[in-house]
C-alpha cells in the first residue's frame, strides 16, 4: 500500500482480514468487467449464471449435505440471514416449542444490524444501541490466558464449551434456537478454539436439538491454514456464514450456507423451500463473478497451505522475540494476536498506549490491527492479518518492525 505522501507500507492486515489473494489480481478485474459487460444485473428472486456457478463452486468446496447458499452483501447481512433462518428453521422443526434464543460468547464479533450486533459480545459496542434484539445470551469466550475456569490448568478443561450447555439447560432446551461462534474469534482478539472446543459444542447442540452456526467471516477461504476454520474440528455444522475472503474484497458480498436438512425444514408440501427473504443486491452478477474468480486463484495456488505454512514461520520469529511486553501470542495461519501486558500480573497495556504503538509500527511500514471496543480495559491486542500470498521475507520484515517498536517501549 501506498498513502498520500507516497509512504510504503506492507498492509498485514490485508485490509479488515479480507484481501486474502492479494492486491493487484488483474484475472478479477477481467471477470467482473466481462460478467458488467454481459449481463449487468437481474434478481436472486428469479436466478442467473454466475449466482448459480458460484453457490456450485462453493459447495464443492463443502463437506458433501452443505451447500444450500443465500447470498447478501456482507457478513453482517450473511450472520442475520443465518440467525432469522436457525430461528424459523428450529421452530420447524420442533412444532409446539419456541425456540428463538441464540447463545454465543462475549469477545464475539458478528456484524453491524441489529440481530448480528445482538450476537456480538462486545458491550462498548452495543452500549450505544440497546435494547438489542431479546434472546441473544453470552457466555466466557475460550480464553485460556485469562480464564476464570482454567489458567492455571497446562490447557483448556473445555468448562468454557461445558458452560453453554449449562446454560441450555437452565433456559430450557426447548427456547433455545441456536448457539453462533467463529472458529477462532477474530476481531475481538484473536481467539481459537481450543482442541475438542467445537467438538464439545456440536456434541452439546445435538443432545439438545440445538442448530450450530459457525461464524466464517474472517476464518473462511485459508485464513486459518485450512479451507475453513471449522476444518481443524472436523465438524458439521448447520448454518455458514461468510463474506471477506469469499471475494478477497475485491466486491461486497456475504453467503449464508445451510445443510440439506435446514433446507429441507423450509420444504412446502410443493418441494419448493421457502425461506422469505429478498435482497435486491445480494449476490449481485459482478460479485459473483468476482468470487469465482477469486475462488480459482485461491484454489489453484492452495493459499491455506501457504497460510499454514508462512503462519507457522511467522508465529514461530513473533515467539522468538521474547519481550517483556508480550504476554501471549495466539493464532492460527495467517491470524495472529500479540496480547500487550505491563507486567507480569497481566495488566494489560493502556489503550492509549496501544494506538500509539500500532502507530508507530505504522511509521515503521507495516500495518497492524488491534482490537478495539470489544471489552472495557482489554483493548490490547495487536493483530497481524495478512494477504495469505505472504512470502518469509515479509513475514521477517512484519517482526523486523514489531521487534524496534517494542524495543522503544520504557
Ligand atoms: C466474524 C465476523 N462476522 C461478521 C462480520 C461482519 O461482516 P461485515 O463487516 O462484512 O458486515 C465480521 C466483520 O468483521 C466478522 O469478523
Amino acid at each position: 500500500m501506498f498513502d498520500a505522501e507516497g509512504h510504503r507500507y506492507l498492509d498485514a492486515m490485508a485490509g479488515l482480514f479480507c484481501v486474502n489473494v492479494g492486491y493487484g489480481r488483474r484475472e478479477i478485474v477481467d471477470a467482473v468487467t466481462a460478467q458488467m459487460a454481459q449481463l449487468a444485473y437481474y434478481p436472486l428472486t428469479q436466478s442467473h449464471g454466475p449466482a448459480a456457478k458460484l453457490a456450485a463452486r462453493l459447495a464443492g468446496l463443502l463437506p458433501e449435505g452443505i451447500g444450500r447458499v443465500f447470498f447478501s452483501n456482507s457478513g453482517s447481512e450473511a450472520v442475520e440471514t443465518a440467525l432469522k433462518m436457525a430461528r424459523q428453521c428450529a421452530r420447524r422443526m420442533h412444532p409446539g416449542q419456541n425456540r428463538y434464543k441464540v447463545i454465543a460468547r462475549h469477545r464475539g464479533y458478528h456484524g453491524f444490524t441489529m440481530g448480528a450486533l445482538s450476537a456480538t459480545g462486545q458491550t462498548p459496542r452495543r452500549q450505544g444501541f440497546e435494547p438489542l434484539v431479546p434472546g441473544f445470551l453470552h457466555v466466557a469466550p475460550p480464553d485460556h490466558y485469562r480464564c476464570s475456569w482454567c489458567s492455571a490448568e497446562p490447557g483448556c478443561t473445555l468448562a468454557c464449551a461445558d458452560e453453554i450447555e449449562r446454560v441450555i439447560r437452565m433456559e430450557g432446551p426447548e427456547t433455545v434456537a441456536a448457539v453462533i461462534a467463529e472458529p477462532v474469534i477474530g476481531g475481538g482478539g484473536i481467539f481459537p478454539a481450543p482442541e475438542g472446543y467445537l467438538e464439545r459444542l456440536r456434541a452439546i447442540c445435538d443432545r439438545h436439538g440445538v442448530l450450530l452456526i459457525i461464524d466464517e467471516v474472517i476464518t473462511g477461504f485459508g485464513r486459518t491454514g485450512k479451507l475453513f476454520g471449522f476444518e481443524h474440528a472436523g465438524i458439521r455444522p448447520d448454518i455458514l456464514t461468510f463474506a471477506k475472503g469469499l471475494t478477497s474484497a475485491y466486491l461486497p458480498l456475504g453467503a449464508t450456507v445451510a445443510t440439506s436438512r435446514v433446507f429441507e425444514a423450509f420444504q412446502g408440501d410443493d418441494g419448493d423451500a421457502k425461506f422469505a427473504q429478498v435482497s435486491t443486491f445480494g449476490g449481485h452478477p459482478s460479485s459473483c463473478a468476482a468470487g469465482l474468480a477469486n475462488l480459482e486463484i485461491l484454489t489453484r495456488e492452495r493459499l491455506w497451505e501457504n497460510s499454514a505454512r508462512t503462519g507457522g514461520y511467522l508465529i514461530e520469529r513473533l515467539r522468538a522475540l521474547q519481550s517483556r511486553w508480550i504476554g501471549e501470542i495466539r493464532g492460527c495461519g495467517l491470524l495472529i494476536g500479540l496480547e500487550i501486558v505491563t507486567d507480569a500480573k497481566k495488566t494489560p497495556l493502556p489503550e492509549a498506549e496501544m494506538v500509539r504503538l500500532q502507530r508507530e509500527i505504522r511509521e515503521a511500514g507495516v500495518l497492524v490491527g488491534r482490537n478495539n471496543d470489544s471489552l472495557p480495559g482489554f483493548c490490547n491486542v495487536l493483530i497481524l492479518s495478512p494477504p495469505l500470498t505472504l512470502t518469509r521475507d515479509q513475514a521477517d520484515e512484519i517482526v523486523a518492525a514489531i521487534r524496534t517498536v517494542l524495543a522503544r517501549l520504557s
